[in-house]
C-alpha cells in the first residue's frame, strides 16, 4: 500500500478548554468548513481528553465540550456531511495513544515547543498527560488513517511528530505504509492570529485579559470595543505589503480583515493603504460583527438544547468508531496484542 492508496481523509480537533476565539475560528473552524464537501471525508473532534492535560472544572468541561460542538455546527459543519464527535466517546483514541506512547521517544517529546511554552519553569509539576499530549494527537489522526490535517501554525510541529511516529511504527513492525504520512494544511492569511494587546503573542483562550482576544460569543459592542482598543502603532496603513513586515500589530489586523472577508492581504492593502486606524478599525469591527453575530446567535440557540448536541455527538461517535475500530484492531494485531473483535 502506498500513501496514495489511503482514502483522502481530513481529521482535526479543538480542545474544550474554554470558549472559542477568533483564532480558533479563522485558523481552524472556518477552514474545516471549506474542506467539507470537497473530495475528502471530514472528521472533526472536540478533543476533551486533550483538554484535561491541564486542570478543567468537571461541570465546565461538559459545558465547554457542548459549546465547541455548537461552535462547529453554527459555523457550518454539517453533522450529516462530516463526522462530528467528542474524543472521550471513542475509547479507541486512548487505546492507540498508549501504543504510540510506546513508539514515540522521550527525546522527541522534549523538543516540543508547545510543551516547553506551557510547562515553563514548572516542567516537574505538570501532568504526565501534558508531556505525552502529542502522542495522543498522533493517535487521533492515525486512528482514521487521516491524510490531511488542517490546523493553525502552532500545531505544525505536532503534525510533523505524527509523521515521525507513523514512520517509526511502520518500520519497527515492517508494515509498509500501514499508517499514512499525513499532511498539515496550514493555509490562508490567518494561520496565526495574534493577541490584540501584544502582537508577539498568539491569541488564545487562556490569555490573562479578555481584551486580548475576540470570543466567538462576544456581542457587537464588545467586539467593537476590543478592536478599538487593540494595540497599534501611530503610522497609517502602508501602501504596500512590505510596509507591514516590522509592524506585528498592524499586520495582525490586516490578516484578520483578509481572512474574515475571504480575500488576501494585498487586496486589503489596496483598499486601505494610506488610511489611518480611525477608518480601518471601525471597518474591521463591522466586518467581524457581520461574520460572527449570526454564528454566536446560532451557538446560543443550539446551547439551549444540550440534549440535542449530545445526540449529534453520539451519532458522530458511532460513525467514527466504524472507521476507527478495524484500524485499531489491525494495529493490535500488528503489535502482537490479543484483543477480541468488537
Ligand atoms: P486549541 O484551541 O489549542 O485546541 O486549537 C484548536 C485549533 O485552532 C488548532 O488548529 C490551532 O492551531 C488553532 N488555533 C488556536 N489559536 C489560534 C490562533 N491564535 N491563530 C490561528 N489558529 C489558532
Ligand atoms: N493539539 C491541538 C491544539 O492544541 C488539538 C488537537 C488534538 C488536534 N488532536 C488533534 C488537532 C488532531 C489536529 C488533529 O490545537
Amino acid at each position: 500500500m502506498t500513501a496514495a492508496t489511503h482514502t483522502p481523509r481530513v481529521f482535526s480537533g479543538i480542545k474544550p478548554s474554554g470558549g472559542l476565539t477568533l483564532g480558533n475560528y479563522l485558523g481552524a473552524i472556518k477552514r474545516f468548513v471549506d474542506m467539507q464537501g470537497q473530495d475528502y471525508e471530514t472528521i472533526y473532534c472536540v478533543v476533551d481528553l486533550h483538554a484535561i492535560t491541564v486542570w478543567q472544572d468537571p461541570a465546565e468541561l461538559k459545558n465547554a465540550t457542548r459549546e465547541v460542538a455548537a461552535g462547529f455546527i453554527a459555523s457550518g459543519i454539517d453533522p450529516t456531511k462530516s463526522i462530528l464527535f467528542n474524543q472521550a466517546s471513542v475509547p479507541q483514541h486512548a487505546e492507540l495513544g498508549w501504543i504510540f506512547n510506546c513508539v514515540a521517544r522521550v527525546g522527541w517529546m522534549n523538543r516540543m515547543t508547545q510543551f516547553k511554552d506551557k510547562a515553563g519553569k514548572n516542567a516537574e509539576k505538570v501532568s504526565l498527560g501534558l508531556y505525552a499530549y502529542p502522542s495522543l494527537m498522533a493517535a487521533d489522526i492515525l486512528l482514521y488513517h487521516a491524510t490531511h490535517v488542517p490546523v493553525g501554525e502552532d500545531q505544525k510541529q505536532h503534525v510533523e511528530l505524527t509523521r515521525d511516529i507513523a514512520t517509526k511504527f511502520n518500520n519497527d513492525f515492517k508494515c509498509d505504509d500501514f499508517f499514512p504520512m499525513c499532511e498539515p494544511i496550514i493555509e490562508g492569511p490567518a494561520t496565526r492570529v495574534m493577541n490584540l494587546r501584544d502582537g508577539s503573542k498568539k491569541m488564545s483562550k487562556s490569555g490573562e485579559s479578555d481584551m486580548e482576544r475576540i470570543n466567538m460569543t462576544d456581542d457587537a459592542d464588545t467586539i467593537a470595543k476590543k478592536f478599538k482598543k487593540a494595540k497599534t502603532d501611530p503610522e497609517p496603513l502602508p501602501e504596500s505589503l512590505d510596509g507591514l513586515s516590522e509592524r506585528p500589530e498592524a499586520r495582525n489586523l490586516v490578516n484578520i480583515y483578509a481572512a474574515l472577508s475571504d480575500t488576501t492581504n494585498e487586496a486589503v492593502i489596496a483598499e486601505f493603504g494610506g488610511e489611518g486606524w480611525g477608518k480601518f478599525k471601525p471597518a474591521l469591527a463591522d466586518l467581524a460583527v457581520d461574520k460572527l453575530a449570526p454564528i454566536s446567535t446560532e451557538m446560543k440557540r443550539l446551547m439551549d438544547d444540550p440534549a440535542e448536541i449530545d445526540r449529534i455527538l453520539l451519532a458522530g461517535a458511532d460513525r467514527a468508531q466504524e472507521i476507527a475500530e478495524p484500524i485499531l484492531q489491525q494495529t493490535y494485531d500488528i503489535v502482537g496484542l490479543l484483543r477480541p473483535k468488537r
